[in-house]
C-alpha cells in the first residue's frame, strides 16, 4: 500500500466526476449542505447502510428493526428534551452578518478576511444565543403554532415511542435492540465539509435495552462491536480511535458517551457515537405520556425501567470515511493508477465484463456473461476504448472484479477474471463465475460474541 495520498479535494472531484455525489439543485447554484448520491453513490450508501443492518439487526437474535415517521407529536421533543436542551451557542458578525458557533470560533474564519477568526477582524460579535438546532414545519393547511411540527433530529424517539409496541408484539425482553436507519434534521449554524456535516442526513441507530447494572458492560460491549466493524469492513485500524466524552461535552440525556472517530484529511471527526442513555428517555416519556413503559420480567416477577446503550452512526459521515479510506493511487509517476480499494461487499459494482475488442464476437459474446452475472452482482458493461483504460475506469470506482472475453474464449468458453488490488488475471471457466464471483464479493463474516464476556 502506497502512503496517504488522499486529500477531501480529490474525493470530492472524484464523487462529482464518477457519479458518486452531485451537489443538489446545482443547475440553479445549488443548496448549501446539500447533496444529491448519484448512480455509484446512491449504491455505495445502499451498501454500507445493508452491512450495518445486516450485522446489527438480521445477523443477531436479539434485535428487530424499526421504520418510524419523521414527523413525530410534537410533544415528543418535548419529553426528550430537544426543545430545552437541543441548542449550540451562536454569534453574529455585526458587520458581515456571519454567524458562527460560539465554542468554534478558533476553527471559523471571517467571511470577509479569510486569514482572520470572527471577531479578530474589523466586525464586532453579538453576545452569545441558544440556538436550537430542530428543523420546524407546519402540518396541515394552518400556519399557526398549534399545527408546528418538528423534523426529527434523531431517529431514536421513535424507537422510545414505540418500546412497548415492539415488546409486546415480538414478545422481546431485554437485553434485546430496536434498530433503525433514515433521515434526520438539524439546523446547524455551520454545515461543512462536504458529506461531513450536513443538515439532512441519514442515521444508523440501535437502542438497545438492558436490565440497570448490566448497562456499564454492554456499554463497553457496543464501543468494541462497533469499532470491530469499520475495521472488519475495510477502514484501517491507523485511522481509527475511539475517544471517551469529558464529562462537559456529554448530551443531556447521556450518563456516558464514547465518539468513534476517523482520521479524515480535515483530521479526527466523530463517525459515530456510542452512548450510555440510562432510563433517561424512556422516564421522560412515561411523565409526559402517562402511560407506563417499564418492563415486566415474568421470571424473576422483577418491574424495571430499562436502561439503553445507543450506538448512533451517520450513514453518510460512514460513506465518506468508507471512500476516504479506500482511496489510493499507485504505479510510476507518469503512469498514476487512482483505485478506489472499497471491501468488495460495499463496491457500489461488483463486476465489470468486457470484451478484448469489439469484433469476431467478442461483445455479443461479453453481453452474455454480463446477462448471466447481473440477477448477482451489480455488474456492468463496457466496450469502449482500449481494455488498459477500461480497467483504469473501473479501478476508479472500486469495482474489484473484471472479466474479459477474448480469442480464447470463443474456443474454450473461459475468460480472464482480474483482481482490482493486486491487478492478477486467472483464466476460469465461464460456467464456474457465477459461484467465484458471488463468493469474491461476499460479507464479512461477524465474529464479535453476540454478549459480553465476562
Ligand atoms: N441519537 C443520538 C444522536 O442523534 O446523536
Amino acid at each position: 500500500m502506497s502512503e496517504r495520498v488522499v486529500t477531501m479535494e480529490k474525493v470530492v472531484n472524484l464523487c462529482k466526476r464518477r457519479g458518486f455525489v452531485f451537489p443538489s439543485s446545482e443547475i440553479y447554484g445549488g443548496l448549501i449542505s446539500c447533496y444529491d448520491y448519484g448512480p455509484l453513490g446512491v449504491e455505495l450508501k445502499r451498501n454500507v447502510k445493508e452491512a450495518w443492518w445486516r450485522d446489527t439487526v438480521s445477523a443477531r437474535p436479539d434485535v428487530v428493526g424499526l421504520d418510524c415517521s419523521i414527523l413525530m407529536h410534537p410533544r415528543v421533543w418535548e419529553a426528550s428534551g430537544h426543545v430545552t436542551n437541543f441548542n449550540d451557542p451562536m454569534v453574529d458578525c455585526k458587520l458581515c452578518k456571519g454567524r458562527f458557533r460560539a465554542d468554534q470560533l478558533e476553527h471559523a474564519s471571517c467571511p470577509r478576511k479569510p486569514s482572520k477568526r470572527p471577531g479578530e477582524c474589523e466586525g464586532e460579535l453579538t453576545d452569545v444565543r441558544s440556538f436550537n438546532l430542530m428543523f420546524k414545519t407546519h402540518m396541515g393547511p394552518v400556519e399557526d403554532s398549534a399545527a408546528a411540527v418538528y423534523m426529527r433530529p434523531e431517529t431514536a424517539q421513535g424507537i422510545f415511542v414505540n418500546f412497548i409496541n415492539v415488546v409486546n408484539s415480538a414478545r422481546a425482553k431485554p437485553p434485546f435492540g430496536i434498530a433503525q436507519t433514515g433521515k434526520s434534521f438539524r439546523n446547524e449554524i455551520t454545515p461543512g465539509n462536504f458529506l461531513f456535516r450536513t443538515r439532512e442526513f441519514e442515521q444508523m441507530e440501535l437502542e438497545y435495552f438492558v436490565k440497570p447494572g448490566e448497562d456499564d458492560a454492554w456499554y463497553e460491549y457496543w464501543q468494541n462491536r462497533r469499532m470491530q466493524w469499520y475495521t472488519d469492513y475495510g477502514i484501517k485500524p491507523e485511522n481509527l480511535r475511539l475517544r471517551a466524552h469529558a464529562d462537559d461535552e456529554l448530551a443531556h440525556y447521556a450518563k456516558g458517551c464514547a465518539d468513534v472517530e476517523y482520521n479524515f484529511p480535515i483530521g479526527w471527526q466523530e463517525l459515530e457515537g456510542i452512548a450510555n442513555r440510562t432510563d433517561f428517555d424512556l422516564k421522560q416519556h412515561i411523565e409526559h405520556s402517562g402511560k407506563d413503559l417499564s418492563f415486566f420480567d415474568a421470571a424473576s416477577k422483577e418491574r424495571y425501567v430499562p436502561y439503553v446503550i445507543e450506538p448512533s452512526a451517520g450513514a453518510d459521515r460512514g460513506t465518506l470515511a468508507f471512500l476516504v479510506d479506500a482511496y489510493d493511487e499507485d504505479g510510476p509517476d507518469d503512469d498514476r493508477r487512482t483505485v478506489l480499494r472499497l471491501h468488495p461487499s460495499l463496491a457500489p459494482t461488483k463486476v465489470a465484463v468486457f470484451p478484448l475488442m469489439r469484433k469476431a464476437g467478442m461483445p455479443e459474446k461479453a453481453q452474455e456473461v454480463a446477462a448471466m452475472l447481473r440477477p448477482l452482482v451489480t455488474t456492468a458493461y463496457d466496450e469502449t476504448r482500449a481494455i488498459g483504460r477500461r480497467y483504469r475506469r473501473q479501478d476508479e470506482v472500486g469495482t474489484p472484479l473484471g472479466v474479459t472475453v477474448d480469442h480464447q474464449t470463443l474456443d474454450d468458453d473461459t475468460v480472464t477474471l482480474r483482481n482490482r488490488d493486486s491487478m492478477e488475471q486467472q483464466r476460469v471457466a465461464i460456467n464456474a463465475l457465477p459461484a467465484l464471483v458471488t463468493e469474491k464479493v461476499a460479507p464479512p463474516v461477524c465474529t464479535t460474541p453476540l454478549a459480553p464476556t465476562a
